[in-house]
């Protein structure tokens, strides 16, 4: 499955119940492309990144999340053996990336359904991300059972927790420490998975986020390292409508943090 096209489906789709057309039009194109340039400039700042705006999120589904749902395949492929359930809860779910990206790589190993309970502070991320698990279940056969929560204090006990661009997001404004206390009360003993970039700005300056995310914490560089450029290129290159994006000129300069929880 073309991962950009089920997003930007997806979108189009929240496009629709949202506007009552899913037609980019030119005005809404600039508008779009000019988000997606906002969103690229945004994630070297010291400031959170906000997706209030419906433009900006449609511009972050469009490009960004299928590019991070290859990301965390290509992780999976590495890490996660096959399974017919995957049992997850998702921080910071956005338009459901982490949940696609591993369901694409268990999927041909015979996974039959997915259930995760999503965690996100933006309100307004859970249509768009229901009409992108709506599609990947008509698509793919696999039951999609998605629960979309208010409070960590929801999130399934033991169950593994996956974050994805999230932890430069809790680092910006502070919250690791903090962040981890709560998941071991309310998850533990569980194990958690998040991919970000290696190095994050913050009012005080640039820090790793290993060194910010504590004692526990280590990053984790896949043996064979990510090797998704050429998977990500090829996608984009073939999927239908291309509305804001780029090919990539290079690996993404990530890796995975993990954590147990206990
Ligand atoms: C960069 S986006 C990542 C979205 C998706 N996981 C992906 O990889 O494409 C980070 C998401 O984390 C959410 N977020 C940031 N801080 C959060 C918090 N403290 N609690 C819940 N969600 C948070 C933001 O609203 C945003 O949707």
């Amino acid at each position: 499955m073309n991962l950009f096209n089920l997003f930007i489906n997806g979108a189009l789709d929240h496009l629709k119940e949202e506007t009552d057309s899913r037609t980019v039009s030119t005005d809404l194109l600039a508008r779009l492309q000019e988000e997606h340039q906002a969103l690229s400039s945004g994630y070297a700042d010291a400031e959170p990144i906000n997706y209030q705006t419906l433009e900006r999120r449609l511009a972050y589904a469009m490009f960004y999340a299928p590019k991070h749902a290859y990301v965390w395949r290509e992780y999976g492929r590495q890490e996660w053996n096959d399974r017919q359930v995957l049992r997850l809860n998702s921080f910071g779910t956005g338009p459901g990336s982490e949940i696609i990206g591993l369901a694409e790589h268990l999927r041909p190993g015979g996974l039959r359904r997915v259930e995760a309970v999503c965690l996100e502070r933006e309100d307004s991320w859970r249509n768009l991300a229901h009409r992108v698990f709506q599609r990947y279940q008509e698509e793919t056969g696999v039951e999609m059972n998605v629960l979309w929560v208010t409070d960590s204090s929801y999130f399934r006990r033991n169950q593994h927790l996956v974050g994805s661009f999230v932890l430069s997001e809790l680092a910006r404004e502070s919250l690791l420490s903090q962040f981890r206390a709560e998941m071991v009360k309310r998850i533990g003993p569980a194990r958690g998975t998040f991919i970000d970039g290696t190095a994050v700005n913050v009012v005080t300056g640039k820090c790793l986020l290993s060194s910010m995310a504590g004692q526990n914490w280590y990053d984790h560089f896949g043996a064979r390292g990510w090797l998704c450029k050429d998977d990500i290129n090829t996608a984009w290159s073939a999927c239908n409508v291309k509305v804001c994006g780029h090919v990539l000129p290079a690996e993404p300069n990530i890796c995975a943090f993990k954590y147990n929880f206990r």
